[in-house]
């Protein structure tokens, strides 16, 4: 059996941002194994990791991080060092219409995690030296901005609104719990949106390109005037790779773009890219347009100040917004296979159930 100087586990590494990071880790450190865990919902796709699947320090386990006993298993039997924590259910309008599976994955799942992670690095005679648990979260736990609030800060109180968020800012309170509790060395990361290939078509970029491409409605919720910080994944996954390797124990950090868009610009602006890859002539998917009920609770405005990182990590966003969505678009539109894989069986019941036929 192959020798490997460490081992990292990545849970929900079949999904949008942990595929991303999977293959960044993989190709990174070939004496590091990595261990993607993953329970394959609507949202993980292995399709996503073809091009590591065959190298020798990567794994991949299907396993429910709800599983107490398989989580005890696999951290006994591949001796990890570290977690990078992804996997969860992502999506707020889910989370409006079920929130329990936001509760049992999000806040359980995280829970049954760190009580696998502290079982065994306690049972080792160095405890927990030079192991890390490092908790993916997103800027959602802040709550909403209105346009001249300035941005969240680490130091910002949590006031989480939607289903999705409020289990986000729980998990991120256990995961501090077991700094704080048993000194388990965690870290926490708070993200903005991202954006970029292999991203489930149910959130906003993915899913409008989708329905540009086949002459569908664009479904804007509200007037369109919600603010969101987009991020190229490509750019998060570089950030949480230092984090977990340099980041230092008991701390947060957040992640943004500095790129603050208003929907319905971001929504003209994606019209534009897509129209100009398709060939179509400039505005002529603008029709699309369809302003519809708003998301309960939609929370107005997000916005992250990221010079926390940039001043202790050296970490900047390094993709310029339009060259990201124009590589965005141009990958949708030539996965049109990827997509139909992924919006086939399950997907397509949800799908059906929130977009009827739109
Ligand atoms: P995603 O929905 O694309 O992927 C989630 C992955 O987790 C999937 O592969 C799924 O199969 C897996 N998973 C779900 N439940 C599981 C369970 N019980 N056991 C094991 N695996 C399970 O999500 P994403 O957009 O890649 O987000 C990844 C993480 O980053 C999440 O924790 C999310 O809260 C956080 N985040 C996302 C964004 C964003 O813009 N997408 C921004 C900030 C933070
Ligand atoms: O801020 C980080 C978060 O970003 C992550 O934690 C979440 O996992 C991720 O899903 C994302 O949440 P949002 O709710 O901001 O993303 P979404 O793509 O669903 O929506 C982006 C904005 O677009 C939001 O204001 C709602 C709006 N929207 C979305 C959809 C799907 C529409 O107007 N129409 C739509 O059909």
């Amino acid at each position: 059996m192959e020798q490997f100087k460490n081992t990292i586990i990545v849970t929900g590494g079949a999904g949008f941002i942990g595929s991303h990071l999977v293959k960044r880790l993989v190709k990174r450190y070939p004496e590091t194994r990595i261990v993607n865990v993953d329970a394959l919902t609507y949202a993980g796709n292995l399709e996503n990791l073809t091009e590591v699947e065959a190298e020798p320090n990567y794994v991949f386990v299907k396993a429910d991080i709800c599983d107490e006993e398989a989580m005890t298993r696999l951290f006994r039997e591949y001796e990890a060092d570290g977690v990078i924590h992804l996997a969860a259910e992502s999506h707020v309008d889910r989370s409006i219409t079920d929130p329990l599976a936001f509760v049992r994955t999000n806040v359980l799942g995280t829970i049954t995690l760190l009580q696998a992670a502290q079982q065994y690095w306690e049972s080792l005679p160095e405890g927990y030296e030079g192991k890390k648990f490092h908790h993916v979260s997103t800027d959602e736990v802040y709550g909403a901005l209105e346009p001249g609030d300035g941005l969240f800060m680490e130091t910002t109180r949590y006031n989480p609104h939607s289903p999705y968020s409020s289990s986000k800012a729980s998990s991120d309170h256990f995961v501090r719990a077991w700094h704080d509790t048993y000194g388990m060395p965690t870290v926490v990361t708070n993200c903005s949106n991202n954006y970029g290939p292999n991203q489930f078509p149910e959130k906003l970029i993915p899913l409008f390109i989708n329905n540009i491409r086949h002459r569908r409605p664009l479904p804007v919720y509200g007037k369109g005037e919600n603010v969101r910080d987009w991020l190229f994944v490509g750019d998060h996954a570089e950030a949480l790779d230092l984090v977990f390797h340099k980041g230092e124990a008991g701390e947060t950090y957040n992640i943004g773009g500095n790129n603050e868009w208003r929907n319905i610009d971001l929504v003209k602006a994606l019209i534009k890219a897509v129209d100009a890859e398709l060939g179509n002539p400039e505005g002529a998917s603008l029709d699309l347009i369809t302003y519809v009920t708003d998301r309960k609770g939609h929370d107005l405005r997000y916005a992250i100040d990221a010079s926390k990182i940039e001043r202790e990590l050296g970490w900047t966003p390094a993709t310029d917004f339009e060259e990201g969505l124009r590589k965005t678009v141009r990958w949708y539109l030539d996965n049109p296979e990827w997509l139909e894989h992924v919006t086939s069986g399950a997907y397509a019941d949800y799908y059906r159930r929130m977009y009827g036929n739109r």
